[in-house]
This record gives C-alpha cells, structure tokens and sequence, in this order.
C-alpha cells in the first residue's frame, strides 16, 4: 500500500475513533459508537498490515492469530461482574507493550541518529518505558484488588507520600544519566546483548529507573482502595491510553499518537467526573490514603433492629404504590436480575404507575455498569435518572427498591466522618415513604462498611438472591 493510501487510512480511522468516542457517550448512540470504534480499528489494523513498515509477515500473522485467539477466549468467557479484572489486566498489557516497544527501540542500533534527534529518540524511550512500566505493574495490582486476590484495603505507608517523592527525583536524576550516556565499562552486557560500551551506563540507568517504576506503579494503586477503586480503574485506562501515544512516538507511527491520545485524555477526563460524583480531589486520589476516613476515630457500629418483609408482601406495597425509584447496584448484575426488573417494571408502568431508576457513578464494579445491564434488558432510557437528577425527588416517593446495593444507598457517608466512605454523596433513598433493601445478608459492600439504612423504621429488608425473589414479586403481581 502506498504511503498516501496509509495516511490516508489513518487519517479515516483517526476521525471515526473521534466518531465513536462521541457515540459512546450517550446511551441511544452507545452502539452506534462502538461501530464506528470497530470499523476505525480495522481500517488501522489492515493499514498498518499493508504498509511498508512490515517486514515479516509470518511473525505478524502468528501474533495476531496467538493474540487474537486469547483475547476472543477472554472476551466470551468473562462474566459481566468480571469485566473491570478484564480491563485491568488489559491494561497491564498496553502498559508492557511500551516498556518492550521502548527498549526494542533503545537496543535498535541501526538508526544513525545524532545531536537533537538522538536525544528526542532517547526521551521518547525513556518516557515510553516509564508510562508502560507504571501501568503495568498498577494494573496488575488493580486487578488483583478487583478479582479480591489482593486486598481491597489501602495499604497506607507511614511516609508514603515523601516516598513516592523520592522515588520521582531518582527517576530524573537517573534520566539525566541515561540521556547523557556516561560511558561506563560492561564487558557482560557489551557481549551478551551486543552493546556498545558507551550504551551500557544508559541501559543500566533505564534498568533502574524501570524497576522504579514499576514500584511506583504498585505502591500508587495499593494505597487506593474501597470505595474509591472506581478512580484507579479509569486513571489506568489513561495511563494506558498515554503509554500506548508514547509508543506511537516511539514506532513514529501518527495513528497511534492519535488514538493513544484519545484514551489517555478521555481516560483522564472520566476520572475527573467520577472524582467529582465521589466527592474526592483527583490529585489526593491519585497520591493514595482513600478509602480510610477522614476523622480520627473509629466508624460508628451500627445498632438497631432490622424489619424483614416477604417477597409477597413487597409486591403488596409495589401495587399500593404510585411513586417507585428503583436503584440497582451491584448485586443485581451478580444476580444477573435485569430482565425481571425490566418485566416488573413494565407490568408496573401498565399499571399507571410512575416508576424511574437512580444510578449512582460508582455503582457496580465499572463505570457505567448498570446503564449497560439495564439497556441490555431493554429497560426504556428516558425513566433511568443520574442520582443528581433524582436525590431531590426521594421524599415524593412512595417505595424505593434498592436491588444488590449498598454502599451507594449508605447514609454513613453523609453523617460518620470516621466512616472509610465519608464525603461520598449517595442516593437518598431513606427519605423515601419505605424503602426495600434486597440483598442475601447482612453482609457489607465492597468499601467494608456497616449501612445504617437497613436497621431505619423506614427500611425492609428482603432476604435472598435478587433475581429468586424478585422472580416471586413478579409471580405475586401477576396473580
Ligand atoms: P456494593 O456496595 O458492593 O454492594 C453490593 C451488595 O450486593 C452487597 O452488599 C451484597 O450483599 C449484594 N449482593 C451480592 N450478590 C447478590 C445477589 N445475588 N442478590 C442480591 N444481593 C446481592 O455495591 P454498590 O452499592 O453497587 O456499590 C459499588 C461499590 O463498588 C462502591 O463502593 C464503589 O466505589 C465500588 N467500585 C465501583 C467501581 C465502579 S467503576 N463502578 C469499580 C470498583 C469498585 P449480600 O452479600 O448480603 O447479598
């Protein structure tokens, strides 16, 4: 394929990934979006296959057949409640592609680059490897807390802060010694890897400053936790996003600055907006200790007398009802309960009644979690609110059903400032006339916390797996 033709192809695939990027953020063009995303990626991938940068095809092809068949495998056996794992570990491999892209690129001795343009090509590497060695090595461990491998906990260092601090100066001050290529005799790596002698003090300074990234990489997502996850998933996607640019830098290829760009800044800006909904500073995130309280004493213990109800009485109260909100969290996905939501919801719409849905941000496991469960159940887009949209309106409503929450529906959050979730703004469903809490224990959510909502006058709790009982709702209605 001719130059013109891949840059012409580029420039095709650049503008839909701009296309879909647009589309995705909004639930009735979502699917349009993710079209646009896949045809962009095949116009990249034909493109770049064609284009006279390949050289070896048979290696190509077994790497695309290898990868390929690994990521069809993942993607079809992956349950809905395992996608954010998915992603993470996803995101460890863009992150290592630019740590291996930057030494290639460092080792690659055939170039004749000299003065400035040396230099570039040398930051280039350096800035590549560093990105993809912190992303690799914070999406592993992100994965673990997420796939509960690891502990969810943030593990808070005493002076961790001035370490990460130290950590960054070691960073420059061993760039500066890569960059200027202090000559520093190896006779072990000159043999073994074919450098020359005025490389080997640089590889050793890239060597280092790569084991500190990947520390840092560690250090950053292990002093996140509990509620506050959320954050460190969409800060990988950018991170990723911005590793995978700085190997377009590296392999000078436009496309990928382009598209690496997109991720890294869409991936920043969705952190940004959940930072928001929670209530937290991006940077104060970022530099761990989340997740932990902001008062210096315990979080209160939570007393009080739950009131059971049945499945069979719910539906009493659902067909006294006129005024419903329906708030899912992430119970219902392991439920996998959306569609009889979605049927109890029509049947109860048919009725006359107004019934709506409160999403929080944070709610599920993945940004965007329970929009996607219920668009899947076809449940209609027009009665799915924000929380900002609907918290106002809980006093006007007769029953709130809460399916699988709970730290999303925690009134802690809003009154214990000892509490490991205080300043996170929550649906207020307890204003509400009654509020049904569907769950299978007492047990707590993913931030560990008590939730005083199920021991209030005002609260029912309804034992059981979601889907089972709300199966048994939906039998009652009918009758
Ligand atoms: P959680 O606070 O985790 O609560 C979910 C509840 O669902 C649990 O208390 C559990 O209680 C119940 N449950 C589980 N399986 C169930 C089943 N089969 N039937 C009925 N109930 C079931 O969820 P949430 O309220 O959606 O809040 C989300 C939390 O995850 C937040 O802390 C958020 O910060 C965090 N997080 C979110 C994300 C994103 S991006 N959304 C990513 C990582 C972490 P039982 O065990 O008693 O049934």
């Amino acid at each position: 394929m001719s130059h013109g033709l891949v840059t012409m192809s580029y420039i095709v695939a650049a503008i839909l990934f701009i296309l879909s990027l647009s589309g995705l953020s909004n639930q009735e063009t979502a699917r349009r979006g993710n079209y646009y995303g896949m045809i962009g990626m095949a116009i990249a991938i034909i493109a770049t296959t064609l284009s006279g940068y390949v050289i070896a095809y048979q290696i190509l092809i077994i790497g695309l057949l290898i990868g390929g068949a690994i990521g069809l495998y993942a993607a079809r056996q992956v349950e809905m409640t395992q996608m954010p794992e998915l992603v993470a570990i996803m995101h460890s491999l863009v992150g290592m592609a630019a740590v291996l892209v930057g030494y290639a690129n460092f080792l690659d001795t055939t170039h004749s680059l000299v003065g400035v343009e040396k230099t570039i090509h040398d930051v280039e590497s350096y800035i590549g490897i560093f990105i993809g060695a912190v992303t690799f090595s914070g999406s592993v461990i992100a994965f673990g807390k997420l796939s509960g491998k690891i502990n969810g906990k943030p593990l808070l260092l005493p002076a961790r802060h001035g370490f990460n601090l130290v950590l960054l100066i070691v960073t420059f001050v061993l760039g500066y010694y890569f960059l200027h290529h202090y000559p520093s005799e190896n006779p072990f790596l000159t043999q073994t890897i074919g450098l020359p002698a005025n490389e080997t003090g640089a590889f050793l300074a890239l060597l280092a400053m790569t084991l500190i990234a990947l520390i840092l990489g560690v250090h950053m997502v292990m002093a996140i936790g509990g509620a506050d996850m959320p954050v460190v998933v969409s800060m990988l996607n950018s991170y990723s996003g911005w590793a995978a640019a700085a190997t377009g830098f590296m392999l000078s290829n436009d496309l990928l600055i382009i598209t690496g760009a997109l991720v890294g800044s869409s991936g920043a800006i969705l952190s940004y907006i959940m930072c928001r909904a929670m209530n937290r500073h991006f940077i104060s995130v970022i530099a761990g200790g989340f997740g932990t309280g902001s008062g210096n004493g315990p979080a209160a213990e939570i007393e009080g007398e739950v009131t059971p109800i049945s499945a069979e009485e719910t539906a009493q109260l659902l067909r006294d009802a006129k005024n419903i909100v329906i708030i899912p969290g992430y119970g219902m996905a392991v439920a996998q309960a959306q569609h009889t939501v979605n049927e109890i919801t029509k049947l109860l719409r048919g009725q006359g009644k107004t019934v709506r849905f409160g999403i929080h941000p944070v709610a599920g496991r993945m940004p965007g979690h329970m929009n996607v469960l219920l668009a899947e159940a076809k449940v209609p887009y027009d009665i799915v609110f924000e929380m900002d949209e609907i918290n106002e309106d809980f006093p006007k409503v007769d029953v709130s059903v809460v399916i699988g929450a709970n730290d999303i529906v925690n009134p802690s959050a809003m009154t214990d400032p000892n509490s490991p979730i205080a300043g996170m703004p929550v649906l207020e469903c307890w204003n509400s006339q009654t509020t049904i809490v569907m769950k299978r224990s007492m047990a707590s959510g993913y931030a560990g916390v008590g939730n005083p909502l199920f021991v209030m006058d005002n609260t029912r709790m309804l034992f059981g797996d979601a889907n089972d009982t709300l199966q048994t709702v939906l039998k009652t209605l009918n009758q």
